[in-house]
């Protein structure tokens, strides 16, 4: 689907984001492991949440729908599927998934489509043939499709050489099943989704700094309400950051500390921000965010330890610098090609269409600023969502209407994104 971008006068207006992507997936997957039923409410309607679903129904879940977000799950236990399971487009489905099938009684067979089969699963299939896990990849090119035979764990400690929430969750859930304690520590923080909720549910699990362990636990069940998605709200943040005299208020956002780079970058570039009315739900923070148009923005350095805080805001970033004064500088964000495109390379070459002055480097980019960007131009989108929704804000600034090509891409994680701009136009 190709969509037609015009510069915009203003945006003003209150709305909410999408359920969490990766709170959903994780609701699905513990809730189906608890001992009993759980409610989910506020479940993600993206394609890669409803790939998350439909797979757990595959596996024997009995779900009760209230309406399409708010369901109960329950599942007495994981049963053999009767046919490969289909992850779509989702990492996060395939790797979390993984570490709960190496621990089961049956066989399974993981596949998704043309970009998730490219993505690397080394870094899960490793660590879990170290557990004693028998896990291999159809082609033997540690890419998917991925066959899991049943196998008895054992608890391992891994010293993670990435710091990766996927990575770390699909141990973490293969430690549910093993003997022992499993133990991963990871060089930098990244979301710490899964052991919040793994506590939440009543889980054995220590966490010491940077070193997590786990023991087997019984899961019990208890309510889940999924707050809003930070990654989801970052593109409204940046746009209402810069389109003149925008006023956007983005109501009940995760803040999880370990998602919230994008807020620290954001008020060191000089954004006019606020956060409203935090609170604790479902042992998460969560809050209302509200920015303003914000004239005065510089350059800064996105670095270490901040990277996995925003990895995924990394695209929509490059928009919000590209209107700040001096140089911004991402670097140590080399896992930033092996998401759902390569997206240094892909922003690097979309952006610098619309007239970025953007620099691609091994581990990230540099672009210098402040550019009006031009547009009169057609973005490819990469099987991506985050670089369609990101070209879409740049498309708010331009001066001449720009062209994306496959923005349907969208849906992968915020079908609803269109009608959310257009809500803040009428107002
Ligand atoms: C996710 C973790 C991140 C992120 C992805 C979702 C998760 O990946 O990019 O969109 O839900 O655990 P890595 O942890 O592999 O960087």
């Amino acid at each position: 689907m190709q969509l037609k971008i015009e510069k915009i006068k203003t945006l003003k207006g209150e709305i909410e984001v999408p359920p969490d992507k990766s709170l959903s997936h994780r609701a699905v997957m513990l809730g189906a492991l608890c001992k009993g039923k759980i409610k989910i409410k506020n479940y993600s309607q993206g394609e890669d949440c409803q790939n998350t679903l439909k797979i757990f129904k595959e596996l024997g879940a009995k779900i009760d729908f209230e309406n399409e977000k708010n369901f109960s799950l329950e599942c007495k236990e994981l049963s053999n599927p009767q046919k490969p399971l289909y992850v779509g487009n989702s990492g996060t489905t395939i790797r979390l998934l993984s570490g709960i099938l190496v621990g089961q009684n049956f066989e399974s067979i993981l596949e998704g489509d043309e970009s998730l089969s490219k993505r690397p699963m080394k870094r899960i299939i490793e660590p879990l043939k170290l557990m004693g896990a028998n896990i291999s990849s159809k082609n033997n090119d540690f890419k998917a499709p991925l066959i899991i035979k049943k196998s008895l764990l054992n608890g391992i400690n891994y010293v993670s050489p990435i710091a990766s929430a996927q990575v770390k969750s699909c141990l973490l859930f293969a430690g549910l099943f093993a003997k022992g304690k499993t133990t991963i520590t990871e060089p930098f923080q990244s979301r710490d989704h899964s052991e919040r909720m793994l506590k939440y549910l009543g889980a054995n699990i220590e966490i010491n700094g940077l070193e997590i362990g786990i023991t087997p636990s019984e899961l019990y069940p208890s309510d889940l309400i999924i707050p809003g998605d930070i990654s989801s709200a970052a593109f409204f943040l940046v746009a209402a950051a810069i389109v003149p005299n925008a006023e956007i208020t983005i109501k009940n956002v995760g803040i999880n500390s370990t998602r919230t780079g994008i807020i620290d970058v954001m008020k060191k570039m000089g954004v006019n921000i606020q956060i409203l009315n935090s609170r604790i739900i479902c042992n998460e923070e969560i809050a209302d965010i509200k920015v303003s148009y914000s004239e005065n923005l510089k350059g800064i350095t996105i670095q270490g330890n901040l990277i996995p805080r925003l990895i995924d805001e990394l695209p929509v970033i490059t928009i919000l610098a590209s209107q700040a004064v001096g140089k911004t500088i991402v670097k140590d964000a080399w896992d930033l090609r092996n998401k759902e495109s390569d997206r240094i390379k892909a922003v690097c070459c979309e952006f610098s269409k619309l007239g970025m002055c953007i620099q691609e480097k091994d581990d990230g980019f540099e672009i210098e600023g402040k550019t009006k960007l031009k547009g009169d131009k057609i973005i490819e989108t990469y099987n991506d969502h985050r670089l369609a929704m990101s070209a879409y804000i740049a498309g708010l600034i331009c001066e001449k209407p720009l062209i994306i090509n496959d923005f349907q891409w969208v849906n992968t994680s915020f079908p609803e994104f269109v009608q959310t701009i257009e809500k803040l136009k009428e107002e």
